[in-house]
């Protein structure tokens, strides 16, 4: 059966591509690769790829070269910026090739986000402060389910992060401030995360949106809100605790100074 795979290719960092990924590209027939979020060191992994730019084609196109050469029994690769299933267009890609009997398997690649957070030196769940991350986007021309507002989400005030949405930053803050966070909850920005030109903007709600339009960002951004980015106080983890015990070690006796 012929088959496609969908490959994320990591944030940017050409060395932030899997293992599996690079062996598929290097033995690759047909890359369709998403645009300028791929960098070029790693369309250079294709060694005999016929590449395509998708960000001059129409989704009919892009199926087109998919299916014409999956059938034909060519190694083909639809090459995905981060990881294919966040924010990405796969669903509808596997959906139409299944229906032409071409099969699809999805390769993993490291999401913008992680590397947003890993350039902030942050862990984006923290003891006593939040155990959960919302991954969201500001509505513009892409509409979000009336459950999902911004406003509705920040409710929780957890950690929140936002794809695709810089250039709507006033309006997340605007929204995020309704919902219930403070305005001195920290807020940061990072563009272009793992590229050579990434740029890092910390601050807090109320001095986010100044900061970040001085340095005229507006598209490849991740935004991120929540006490984690600058927290008061946090709890250790119980995982370490020496009065913890768990399947793989028992609790220390803290009674006895020399154990
Ligand atoms: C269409 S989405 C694709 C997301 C991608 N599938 C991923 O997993 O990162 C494009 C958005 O991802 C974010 N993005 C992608 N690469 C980025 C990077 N290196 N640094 C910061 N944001 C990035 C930006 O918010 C951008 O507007």
């Amino acid at each position: 059966m012929s088959k496609v795979y969908f490959v994320g290719c990591g944030p940017g960092d050409p060395d932030l591509i899997t293992v599996k990924a690079k062996k598929l590209l290097q033995k690759a027939d047909v890359v369709v690769y998403s645009g300028s979020l791929i960098p070029p060191q790693i369309l250079k992994i294709c060694k005999k790829a016929e590449l395509h730019d998708a960000s001059g084609l129409v989704r009919e196109e892009i199926f087109e070269i998919l299916k014409k050469n999956a059938q034909s029994g060519k190694l083909v690769v639809r090459l995905h910026d981060g990881d294919p299933a966040v924010f990405g267009t796969v669903r509808e890609q596997t959906d139409n090739l299944q229906k032409e009997g071409i099969d699809f398997q999805i390769i993993p690649g490291v999401t913008s986000f992680l590397a947003a957070s890993a350039a902030l030196g942050l862990q984006l769940t923290l003891a006593g402060v939040t155990q959960t991350i919302i991954v969201t986007r500001a509505e513009k021309r892409t509409k979000v389910p009336s459950g999902e507002k911004i406003s509705e989400l920040a409710r929780h005030k957890s950690t929140m992060v936002f794809y695709l949405s810089v250039q709507l930053l006033s309006d997340i803050v605007k929204e995020a401030l309704r919902g219930g966070y403070l305005p001195t909850t920290p807020a940061a920005v990072v563009y272009r995360a793992s590229w050579p030109d990434q740029k890092i903007i910390t601050g807090t709600l109320q001095d986010i949106v100044k900061k970040v339009w001085a340095q005229k960002i507006t598209r490849t951004a991740i935004v991120i809100i929540g006490d984690v980015i600058q927290p008061k106080s946090y709890e250790y983890s119980k995982l370490y605790d020496k009065t913890f015990s768990h399947g793989y070690r028992k609790a220390k006796n803290t009674l006895d100074p020399t154990k």
